[in-house]
């Protein structure tokens, strides 16, 4: 229990501005402060600190209270975890009444397992600077790297003695357990018995942003390349890898006085760039940047250096990374250092000014520095040079601001020699192919949800049209194509199949369908792993197939169907299911006569089926996903087969062009490849979907 005037005395003493400055770059204005909402994504600042009353506001979170409030929300913290936290910083004891063995018990896992980090940093540390072994194994490795004692204590760096169980058993006698000891990847446990996971590693603690220890990262003294050269902890409740970035509880201060936040590779990089006085760094831990880390850093700067160590290998694997840099709205510089150095080794060549020179002036704008890369890459082959294009394109798409954009097309533009008009149009074709993608996924999440209202689904089948339909007999309706005769094949085909997909719609809407709810989903959540749990949920029929089709990516070209299908997306997107008898009162008389027919035409057939065998064939409406499904395929062989066709002919256009010298030429021919490689692939699902080699 902590009493209530301690308490008391913590929320007096503790200062809101510095404690959410830790999170949030907070800006003076008048009386209170303002910044980025750490809660959510927002672009413009609607958080706000007020400090002579001691509470926040976020406006784009609703969130809002004292400093407690704050830690307890940001950090997830309980009420007693965030004033003990702000006690250890304001340097306020907290004397609790008497800590009964059920009380100690009872403080959450979380500060112990802070506790056992903070003991294992210092113990750690202990080691390399006081025994006989860490000075002669750890200290003397970074002296001979040229790292000097200041630097090692301002990152509290350790050693781990070479034998099994040193640090383990330290752990024990001073009280920690070894559940605990084994939960934070220090130690592991064989037979029984417990060994130092880092045994013979010199330690790099991971912090967070308030400076404490969450996870190590061990590195090897040996330079055995079969060895992995760093450990890192795994996972935890204190560590989440992707969520921090290494150096940044001692960079914060820097990076904001200078704008600008400088990002290297490795934990020595970052240690190197401490030590010649640029102190505005930090490293991934050796992943590409994640979408958290990006967030964590435009807290504090929208500016961002990539020092990228010399080789092309780990050029090109950091330039995807960086795209979502772009894309999160910083604006992105690129540092290359001579050949085979990183910013350790070069750090240690030359004074610091040369140092802090090379990164001022030899910093490129990152989409420039793709497009010189690149092109240096490409050469002439059209092939290579039209994909380089799009990707340089695609990292400007990324950009949201409309104005940078424009800039770099221009810069993209004369680097190419090609016309920015040109350039336009492929940036407007992926930004026109992004949106529609965000639109589909947000269909698909509708629909998702949708399967959860049974309500919906109308169980009986419109009135006065309950037709006995037999599925095997089934002739499709022949549309008449408005007088002219369809003398191409393929597109004759297709408006039959059109009309026959329509007719089932039409006919069978409303049918309840069971489906197992995964069927509806086409598209997984990143990094969530699927249950194996299937529930059983009811659509309508007509929901069902429109799903479907959007899946497929189909659209009809018979102007009736593309009607007859718009009508019904727009009602189910209002929970409901269009009847038949709407159709046949439809003020459009190609239309009507469509739906007549298919329910007509479709009646005498099955009738006549039953008068002339006796029997009834399985029932159409027994078999409906099936139904749907072959039509849905077909109809989605009938589009390849006239896609491919165009492909054909564009691609012999294009490559005429290219031989002409035509500069346009080129960038159409990266999408026609791609393009015809997704269509032979999908070309092959449908061959399986059918159990056939289809042939071209
Ligand atoms: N890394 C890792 N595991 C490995 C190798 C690397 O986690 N087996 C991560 C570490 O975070 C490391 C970073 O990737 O800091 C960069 O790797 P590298 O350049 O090999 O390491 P440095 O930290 O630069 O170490 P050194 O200078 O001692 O070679
Ligand atoms: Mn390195």
């Amino acid at each position: 229990m902590i009493p209530a005037q301690t308490v008391d005395l913590v929320m007096q003493t503790a200062l809101i501005e510095e404690v959410v400055g830790d999170y949030v770059e907070l800006k003076k204005s008048g009386s209170s402060f303002r910044g980025l909402s750490p809660f959510t994504n927002e672009k413009t600042p609607s958080f706000y600190v007020l400090p002579e009353k001691g509470i926040f506001k976020c406006f784009s979170s609703g969130k809002g209270g004292s400093v407690v409030t704050f830690l307890m929300e940001l950090e997830k913290l309980s009420f007693p975890e965030a004033i003990r936290q702000l006690a250890q910083r304001y340097g306020i004891e907290i004397e609790e009444e008497k800590v009964t063995p059920e009380q100690h018990q009872a403080r959450t896992e979380r500060e112990s397992l802070l506790a056992l980090n903070a003991w294992a940093q210092k113990w750690l540390t202990d080691q390399m600077n006081e025994t006989d072994e860490g000075k002669a194994i750890a200290l003397s490795y970074f002296e001979s790297r040229g790292f000097r004692k200041p630097v090692l204590d301002t990152f509290k760096i350790g050693y781990c003695p070479d034998s099994w169980d040193s640090m383990s058993q330290a752990a024990l006698e001073a009280g920690y357990s070894k559940e605990r000891l084994i939960a934070l990847g220090l130690v592991k446990e064989t037979d029984g018995k417990p060994w130092d996971f880092f045994k013979g590693r010199v330690m790099f603690p991971i912090r967070d942003v308030t400076g404490r220890t969450i996870a190590f990262g061990g590195r090897t003294l040996r330079s055995d390349k079969k060895i992995a050269k760093y450990f890192n902890s795994p996972e935890s409740p204190l560590y989440h890898k992707g969520k921090v970035l290494f150096g940044l509880h001692l960079a914060k201060p820097a990076i904001t006085k200078e704008d600008r936040v400088l990002l290297v590779e490795g934990y020595t990089d970052v240690m190197a760039m401490h030590q010649a006085g640029i102190e505005n760094v930090v490293s991934s831990s050796g992943t590409a940047l994640t979408v958290d880390q990006i967030k964590l850093i435009r807290r504090y700067t929208k500016n961002v250096t990539v020092l990228f160590d010399g080789d092309d290998a780990g050029i090109r694997a950091s330039l995807r990374g960086t795209d979502l840099l772009l894309a999160e709205g910083l604006n992105v510089q690129v540092v290359l250092f001579p050949d085979g150095d990183d910013p350790d080794s070069f750090s240690k060549k030359v004074p610091s000014e040369t140092l802090e020179r090379h990164i001022r002036e030899e910093a490129k704008d990152f989409v420039a520095f793709k497009l010189e890369l690149l092109a240096r890459e490409a050469g002439d082959d059209p092939v290579l040079k039209s994909e380089m294009i799009h990707s340089i394109i695609e990292s400007i798409a990324a950009i949201p601001d409309g104005i940078q954009q424009g800039v770099y097309l221009k810069l993209a533009a004369g680097e190419l020699s090609m016309s920015e008009d040109l350039l336009q149009l492929e940036l407007n074709k992926i930004q026109r192919k992004r949106l529609l993608d965000q639109q589909k996924a947000e269909k698909r999440e509708a629909f998702r949800q949708r399967q959860g209202l049974d309500s919906r689904a109308p169980s009986t089948a419109p009135p006065n049209l309950q037709l006995p339909a037999d599925w095997s007999q089934q002739h499709p309706l022949d549309i008449d194509s408005g007088g002219s005769v369809e003398s191409d094949p393929l597109i004759a085909h297709r408006n039959v199949l059109e009309a026959d997909l329509v007719r089932l719609l039409l006919l069978y809407g409303s049918e309840p369908i069971q489906i197992e709810e995964a069927e509806g989903e086409i598209e997984k959540v990143e990094g969530e792993i699927e249950k194996a749990e299937a529930k059983e949920v009811t659509v309508s029929f007509a929901d069902f197939a429109l799903h479907h089709f959007e899946g497929l990516e189909l659209e009809f070209h018979h102007m009736a169907c593309q009607s007859i299908w718009a009508i019904y997306e727009a009602a189910l997107e209002k929970d409901e299911i269009p009847q038949m008898d709407r159709f046949l009162k439809h003020e459009d008389p190609t239309l009507q006569s469509f739906v007549a027919d298919a329910v007509f035409q479709k009646d005498k057939v099955s009738e006549r089926w039953g008068e002339v065998h006796q029997i009834y064939p399985a029932r159409e409406i027994d078999q409906l996903k099936k139904a749907l499904m072959d039509a849905l395929h077909h109809l989605k062989l009938n589009q390849n087969r006239l896609e491919s066709r165009e492909m054909q002919v564009k691609l012999e256009g294009l490559t005429e062009a290219i031989n002409n010298g035509e500069e346009a030429a080129v960038l159409g021919l990266r999408e026609l490849l791609e393009r015809r490689k997704v269509l032979d692939i999908q070309k092959t699902k449908i061959a399986s979907y059918f159990g056939v080699a289809i042939l071209p």
